[in-house]
């Protein structure tokens, strides 16, 4: 297993504090055994999400210094337009305060009622954004997607046959635009291979659909691209990054992944009319065009962090530290998906916890057991998040995965952390028996997972659970 060095130094450091069991298991009590609503100071390792929580760099700290807060026609307005131009390539550049707010400018301006988005995997914000205009968000991602034990290269790719299906079934007229999330994030953060999107714009291109990019993770999916695909082998990230986007008509970005900043998104794209609209909307929701819900400094840090971003040297300890943090569990026997995605580990709480049935939240007694052994704040991906009510029954339908997911913030850990996470998981595995189910005491009407409360179950004697 590679040891992936850091290519940088620490300037500045921010104290964590060590908490106690004892502590750690008051804290959850008190937040109804949800991790959400645990103060984050109280957390040693912090793996919730890989968004905003980047450590930005010397140079991006600088950037900050020369925040231009003119109201119209800042400077760092046009700075970022140049870079976004230069790596994206679309025509207009349109910021916005983060990533849901382009999806929303995108979707309420192109979406109606009664049509449908295909997407490889939609993430929530998404889907959420185009369901609010009365459409339909599929997920047409290849079936192999579903299956964590599955190792493909290229996991997070369209199913083309499926793809087309779709837009013979609903009609063009009907499918406003296509999207492809790179890299797939409610997938496993799996890439997509620059064959399967060349393939997927070829067929677009047969009935006249547009197709977007959901960009967030857009240079780890170009690292990918680099490693699995001969072809790219010796082209540079940037030059990936701009083939890439020459398929598409433009992107919706969360700058707060591949962009290296704390807070920060955009929309790009082509076409004249609708971003004249989607101006329009912006100036009524978020602000002027040249700072659109940010300020002149938080501009001037994306731009840097865009170019920052491409760097192979980065892009190289950065895949390589959450491939090392996989490595080391996969080693030891830990259920992981596969292959290890480009900013985060899946933990398999079906089969780490096998002894807890679904109706008794695995994946979230995982989570549970992390932070009140370990310290650890990882996500529950899995019944909390995704269980739906079947409404003629009232009975909960369980979604096929079950995951823990443990999203690694950029440039911020270093592997010796890294490494304590991958001991603390291994040690809980073997001590897997001990950890108890769950149940649900209190659920918002919708996403749950944010609020809901929880009490622990007493553990059932193996034999009493062969028997039931
Ligand atoms: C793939 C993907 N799209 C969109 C978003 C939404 O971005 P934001 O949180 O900046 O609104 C996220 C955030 O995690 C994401 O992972």
């Amino acid at each position: 297993m590679k040891f992936p060095s850091e290519p940088f130094k620490i300037k500045v450091v921010e104290p964590i504090r060590r908490t106690t069991r004892e502590e750690r298991d008051r804290l959850l009590r008190a937040a109804g055994y949800n991790l959400f609503q645990v103060p984050a100071e109280s957390v040693y390792v912090d793996l919730l999400t890989d968004s905003g929580t980047s450590a930005m760099s010397d140079d991006q700290w600088a950037g900050l210094m020369l925040g231009d807060e003119s109201y119209a026609g800042s400077r760092n307005y046009y700075h970022l337009e140049e870079t976004v131009r230069s790596i994206f390539g679309y025509k207009h550049v349109i910021p916005t305060h983060q990533g849901r707010m382009a999806e929303n400018l995108l979707f309420s301006t192109v979406v109606k009622p009664g049509m449908c988005v295909p997407n490889n995997i939609h993430f929530d914000t998404t889907r959420a954004n185009v369901e609010h205009q009365g459409a339909q968000a599929l997920d047409v991602v290849i079936k192999e997607a579903y299956d964590p034990r599955c190792e493909l290269p290229f996991k997070g790719n369209m199913d083309l046959i499926r793809l087309e299906e779709v837009i013979h079934r609903e009609g063009a007229s009907r499918i406003p635009l296509a999207m492809v999330t790179i890299t797939n994030n409610s997938g496993g953060g799996q890439p997509v291979s620059m064959d399967n999107i060349r393939k997927t714009r070829a067929l677009l291109n047969r009935f006249g659909i547009p197709l977007f990019f959901d960009a967030c993770r857009f240079a780890e999916n170009c690292f990918f691209i680099k490693e699995r695909e001969p072809e790219f082998a010796d082209k540079s990230i940037l030059d990936i990054a701009r083939e890439l986007f020459s398929y598409g008509d433009g992107c919706t970005m969360s700058a707060k992944k591949d962009g290296l900043v704390n807070i920060g998104g955009f929309l790009s794209l082509n076409d004249d009319q609708w971003a004249q609209a989607i101006t329009n909307m912006l100036i009524l929701v978020e602000g002027f065009p040249t700072y659109g819900g940010l300020a002149g400094r938080d501009l001037e840090t994306m731009a840097r962090g865009l170019r920052e971003v491409l760097d192979e040297d980065y892009l190289n300890f950065r895949v390589g530290q959450v491939r090392y943090l996989g490595e080391l569990l996969d080693q030891a026997g830990v259920p992981i998906l596969k292959p290890i995605g480009g900013h985060a580990v899946y933990l398999n709480a079906k089969e780490f916890l096998p002894h807890i049935e679904q109706a008794q939240f695995p994946a979230q007694s995982l989570v549970v057991a992390l932070y009140r052994e370990h310290g650890i704040r990882g996500v529950e991906i899995g019944t909390v998040m995704f269980g739906r009510r079947d409404p003629a029954t009232g009975r909960t339908i369980h979604p096929e995965l079950e995951m823990v997911r443990l999203a690694i913030p950029r440039r911020v850990y270093t592997n010796m952390q890294i490494a304590y996470v991958a001991e603390s998981i291994v040690d809980l595995y073997r001590r897997r028996d001990m950890i108890h189910g769950l149940r649900l005491t209190y659920e918002a009407p919708v996403l749950r997972h944010f609020t809901a409360r929880f009490e622990e179950l007493e553990r059932q004697p193996l034999l009493q659970r062969a028997a039931s």
